[in-house]
C-alpha cells in the first residue's frame, strides 16, 4: 500500500510538471547588504549586458524577494485582505515563465524568445531578463490596491538588485495587449509593470 502511494505520487508529480519547467534552487534568505546601504544604492539602470544571464540561484533569490512566500501563506509583499493578486513572469532568451512561488518552479508559458515584446526601449528588448508584474482582477477588483501591490514587488526587485550589484529599471512603457497574448494571460490578468534586470 505504502509503495503504491509513492508510485502514484511520483506519477502525479511527473504529469503536473512540463518538461520545460525549471525547478529553482531553494532561495537564499540570508546575507545581502544592510537595508540603509541598499536604500542608498537603489536606482534605475538603462544599460544592460546583452549576453550575461543571472544564475538559477540568483533568479530563485530575486523572485522570492520579489513576491515569494516568507510564511506559510503570506508573501514578501503585503496585499489588501491578503488577496495575493500579483503574479510575476520571467521573460528570458530561453522562453517566458510564470513564477510558481509555492512550488519554487518556473512554469513555461512560451518557449520562444519574446523579449522584443518586453517594451519599446531597445535595452529592454535585448536584456537577458524582464519581469512582468501582473495583477488578477478576479482576486482584486480595486485597481489602486492592485497597483500598490505591484509597486511593492517593483521595490523588492529594486532592493534585491541594489543589494546584489545588479541593474534594474521598472517600466510602464510596453504593449500590454501583445505581451499579455504572448504570456497567455486570461482576460482577468493585467500587466502593470515590466522590470528589466541584468548586469
Ligand atoms: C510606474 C513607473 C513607470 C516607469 N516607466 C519607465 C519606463 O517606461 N522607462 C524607463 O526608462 N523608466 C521608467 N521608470 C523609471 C523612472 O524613470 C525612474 O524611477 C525615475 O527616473 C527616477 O530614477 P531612479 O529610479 O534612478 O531614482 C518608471 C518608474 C515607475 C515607478
Amino acid at each position: 500500500m505504502k509503495r503504491y502511494s509513492l508510485v502514484s505520487l511520483i506519477l502525479m508529480a511527473t504529469i503536473s510538471m512540463n518538461a520545460a519547467d525549471i525547478t529553482l534552487p531553494q532561495p537564499q534568505k540570508s546575507g545581502g547588504k544592510p537595508l540603509m546601504e541598499t536604500l542608498s544604492e537603489r536606482k534605475s539602470a538603462r544599460v544592460f549586458d546583452t549576453e550575461r544571464q543571472l544564475s538559477h540561484q540568483q533568479l530563485a533569490d530575486l523572485l522570492w524577494a520579489a513576491c515569494g512566500y516568507n510564511r506559510e501563506d503570506k508573501l514578501t509583499i503585503p496585499t489588501a485582505l491578503n488577496r495575493q493578486e500579483i503574479s510575476i513572469y520571467a521573460i528570458t532568451p530561453d522562453g517566458a515563465y510564470r513564477y510558481d512561488a509555492k512550488a519554487n518552479v518556473l512554469r513555461e508559458v512560451n518557449s520562444s524568445d519574446i523579449r522584443s515584446l518586453s517594451g519599446q526601449q531597445e535595452f529592454a528588448q535585448k536584456a537577458t531578463l524582464n519581469i512582468a508584474i501582473v495583477s488578477d482582477k478576479a482576486k482584486m477588483a480595486h485597481d489602486i490596491f492592485a497597483g500598490v501591490a505591484a509597486g511593492a514587488v517593483m521595490q523588492n526587485i529594486y532592493l534585491w538588485c541594489a543589494s546584489n550589484g545588479i541593474g534594474t529599471v521598472a517600466r510602464g512603457s510596453f504593449d500590454g495587449e501583445a505581451l499579455a497574448k504572448a504570456l497567455e494571460l486570461d482576460a482577468d490578468k493585467r500587466i502593470l509593470l515590466v522590470q528589466t534586470v541584468g548586469y
